[in-house]
């Protein structure tokens, strides 16, 4: 695997905070031990990346996924895993095909596209990245998304899970949180960006989700407050997935109907039930703070 090291290391100084870097696949399989540990399989495909002690178990009482011995991605010290459901596309005939996916911008060579991951303390256009976040402690995880969103109104509640109709490799404006109605040019981008304010205690909690919150009022990029219930600020953790639909762009292949072909591995052809998963390596993240 090849990377271009330089630009990585010209977004991840001593000083910087805001790091960026690239995942290439670990495994596709039904496995997702957040949501459903020791489960095989699990309720739906995932893609994975990260560490390669990644099972179906992931006991938070062990130190995993401190057992790695290696991962896919770009810092060889990240053991974390990072997973998403997988895309398909479905044909006429009612046939499906898993849509692969496209490395992001700069990240040339990410083996099967991968994911792109992003830690920051302030919004990724503040090149100073100066506010104090607290760091994630061993054994740390959430979620974040629902997987039975089928509507506008049920999928209000997350603020950042979006969805780019990208024209090109730059395109990052108009994102959206149901599937793009459109073809997209050059492919769809999955934006997943986690809650950033913790209550302090819990490493973890039954849906994965209610140890965060989201801040009070306003978001992360507008630095809004953590509310009392979840006081500790932490970094935003945010994926970008690239999918590579343009292939499936031709008219004779969408829906005579007109509607978009894409649907999520559990079913959902809306796209409002877009989710993730994160298992914290924290010695990853203090040794770039
Ligand atoms: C996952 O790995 C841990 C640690 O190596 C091991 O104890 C556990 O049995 C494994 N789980 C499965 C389902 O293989
Ligand atoms: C179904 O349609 C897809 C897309 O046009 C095509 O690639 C595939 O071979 C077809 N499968 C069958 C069984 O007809």
């Amino acid at each position: 695997m090849r990377f271009e090291l330089s630009a990585l290391l010209a977004l991840t100084g001593p000083a910087a905070a805001l790091i960026r870097f690239q995942c290439s696949q670990l495994v596709v399989e039904r496995l997702d031990p957040l949501v459903t540990p020791g489960q095989i399989p699990s309720p739906h495909v995932h893609q994975i990346v990260g560490g390669n002690s990644f099972n179906a178990t992931m006991d938070p009482s062990k130190d995993m996924p401190g057992e790695s011995t290696c991962t896919t991605c770009q810092f060889s010290e990240d053991f974390s895993n990072y997973w998403t459901a997988t895309l398909y596309f479905r044909a006429r005939n009612g046939t499906y095909q898993r849509v692969p996916q496209l490395a992001n911008a700069g990240f040339a060579g990410a083996t099967a596209g991968g994911m792109t991951v992003y830690y920051m303390q302030d919004p990724l256009y503040d090149t100073a990245q100066k506010s104090k976040v607290s760091a994630f402690k061993p054994g740390f995880r959430m979620f974040i998304g629902d997987v039975n969103a089928r509507s506008k109104d049920q999928a209000a509640r997350f603020r950042q899970l979006t969805y780019t109709c990208m024209d090109d490799a730059g395109s990052r404006e108009r994102e959206t949180v149901a599937f793009p109605a459109r073809k997209c040019a050059y492919g769809i981008m999955t934006s997943l960006r986690f809650p950033t304010c913790w209550d302090g205690v819990n490493l973890d909690s039954p849906d994965h989700m209610a140890h965060m919150s989201y801040p009070e009022s306003g978001t992360f990029e507008s630095a809004g407050p953590c509310p009392s219930t979840h006081p500790v600020r932490t970094s935003q953790v945010m994926f970008e997935v690239i999918w590579d639909t343009s292939r499936y762009n031709d008219d004779a292949d969408w829906p005579e109907d007109g509607s978009q072909p894409f649907v999520w591995s559990f079913g959902d052809k809306t796209g409002y039930a877009n989710h993730g998963d994160y298992v914290c390596f924290p010695p990853f993240l203090l040794s770039h703070s």
